[in-house]
């Protein structure tokens, strides 16, 4: 199993915490028809309904408890309210102790940074508290702005994974743009504050 952070990891702005059956109308009015996460995230359902999140939020606790993932809802510090979602898993070979991070934030919560705080935290996380040597993101080569978080959250373009993905739902092949953190590069001072 993958404990927990305890206490949640927060940076005082976003508060990271693992997801609970009371997201589920959260998840729905988050997900449900969203443009670019209907554009970006093809492996999330659509239309995305009661059912959808409950078998999320099913499948959310399963991974923390066998270890392969760490899903977590990004909510408002403040408030608690549900603003978006990051995730850690491990890549392939456990014993290679490679994993990488995924997300997506509400639309009327973009544009605030709210997802690269939720990426650097769990980054850091992953990197010092996990045994993950090499994190991984990986965006689609069109999606500007998902590769913008990755670069604000501290994280080295590697190079172009050509024709690496088929969107069925766009019916084309995808790039994937590699983006790497490695545990040394936690406080490279480029990283943007
Ligand atoms: C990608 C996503 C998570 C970003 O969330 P966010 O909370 O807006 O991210 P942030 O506010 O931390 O940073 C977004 C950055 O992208 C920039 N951006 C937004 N639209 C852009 C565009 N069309 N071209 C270039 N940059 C763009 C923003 O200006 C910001 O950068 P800045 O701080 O330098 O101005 C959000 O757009 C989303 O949920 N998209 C759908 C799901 C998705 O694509 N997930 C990622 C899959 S790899």
């Amino acid at each position: 199993m993958i404990p927990a952070p305890d206490p949640p990891l927060s940076d005082g702005v976003v508060t990271l915490r693992p997801w609970r059956e009371g997201d589920v109308d959260g998840l729905v009015a988050c997900l449900d028809g969203d443009e670019e996460i209907v554009r970006w995230l093809d492996a999330v359902p659509q239309p995305y309904r009661e059912a959808e999140a409950h078998s999320w939020v099913e499948h959310a606790s399963s991974a923390w408890e066998e270890g392969t993932s760490a899903p977590f809802a990004v909510t408002d510090a403040t408030t608690g309210e549900l603003v978006g979602s990051v995730g850690f898993g491990w890549v392939g070979d456990r014993d290679q102790h490679v994993g990488e991070v995924g997300y997506w934030m509400r639309r009327d919560a973009r544009g605030r940074g709210l997802t690269t705080r939720a990426v650097r935290l769990v980054s850091e996380w992953a990197l010092s508290e996990l045994d993950c040597a090499r994190l991984q993101l990986r965006a689609d080569e069109r999606n500007l702005p998902s590769q913008r978080v990755a670069e604000k959250a501290g994280f080295t373009r590697e190079g172009v994974l050509r024709s690496v993905h088929f969107n069925a739902r766009q019916d084309r092949r995808v790039d994937f743009v590699m983006f790497s953190l490695l545990p040394a590069e936690l406080d490279l001072p480029g990283r943007i504050a």
